[in-house]
């Protein structure tokens, strides 16, 4: 019979969790608090402590239950919010086994959730296009990852994006040496599959018909290069 697993290092964790809590508030000023201050301070202070513990303890706790949401998986890279509630994300391969292709390249996303591209060799590289212009970016403001030159296994930094809408996000890659988005190198997020005359089969089409080299943006923009959570993800 195994024993039951044991919550004394949650109850550990939960513990410095409480300690440094407390110890991080700012500390109270009573020269420049008076009477009638002093106790409403010690009240605020006081609830935020509980917030703070009773959330910890829930995430703790969740996450050591398991209950958290594994799909399809879970780095919860939280760039712009604050909340700690997990965002799914989704992960794509640019240049998986070696090949000129994104991988997946036809992605679902919930608006909210993350699209991280992870980076193998040759030199690859993932910017924002529109439908009808491929190997292009789409406007000044279209993402753009910046180059990933990589030797073998995965590039040491991921490139993370948010799906911010619903709409279809059509992205390539602009590596111009063997014109990697006329080769095939290009894919979607949230396609349309109501209008098959929008799918990413059309625009791959298009994208084998155009000539004279991709287009880069200037500068690295519209996600974020993060040191890479999953460097031994086996691709
Ligand atoms: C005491 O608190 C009141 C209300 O905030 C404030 O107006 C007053 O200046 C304070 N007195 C001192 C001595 O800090
Ligand atoms: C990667 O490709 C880019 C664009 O072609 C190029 O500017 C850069 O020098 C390449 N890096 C390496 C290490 O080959």
């Amino acid at each position: 019979m195994d024993n039951p697993p044991s919550l004394m290092p949650f109850l550990i964790i939960i513990i410095i969790i409480t300690f440094i809590s407390f110890t991080n508030h700012p500390t109270i000023n009573t020269s420049d608090s008076n009477a009638s201050t002093l106790p409403l301070q010690i009240t605020s202070v006081f609830t935020l402590s509980i917030k703070m513990h009773s959330s910890t303890l829930f995430i703790t706790l969740t996450t050591a239950l398991g209950l958290v949401s594994a799909a399809p998986t879970d780095k919860t890279y939280n760039p712009t919010k604050t909340s700690a509630a997990p965002r799914t994300t989704h992960t794509v391969i640019a240049g998986r086994g070696g090949r000129l292709i994104f991988d997946p390249d036809n992605v679902v996303a919930e608006v909210g959730s993350i699209v991280e591209f992870h980076f193998n060799p040759l030199n690859h590289s993932v910017v924002e296009s529109s439908f009808d212009t491929p190997c292009q970016p789409k406007d000044a403001d279209s993402f753009f990852s910046g180059f990933f030159p990589v030797r073998e296994g995965q590039s040491d930094e991921v490139f993370q994006i948010e799906v911010k809408d619903t709409r279809p996000i059509w992205f390539y890659c602009a590596q111009n040496n063997n014109a990697h988005c006329q080769s095939g190198m290009t894919g979607v997020i949230n396609q349309n599959f109501d209008r098959q005359e929008f799918s990413l089969r059309a625009h791959k089409e298009l994208a084998a018909e155009v000539e004279g080299p991709s287009g880069v943006q200037g500068g690295i923009q519209g996600g974020w290069r993060i040191p890479n959570p999953n460097p031994l993800g086996g691709f």
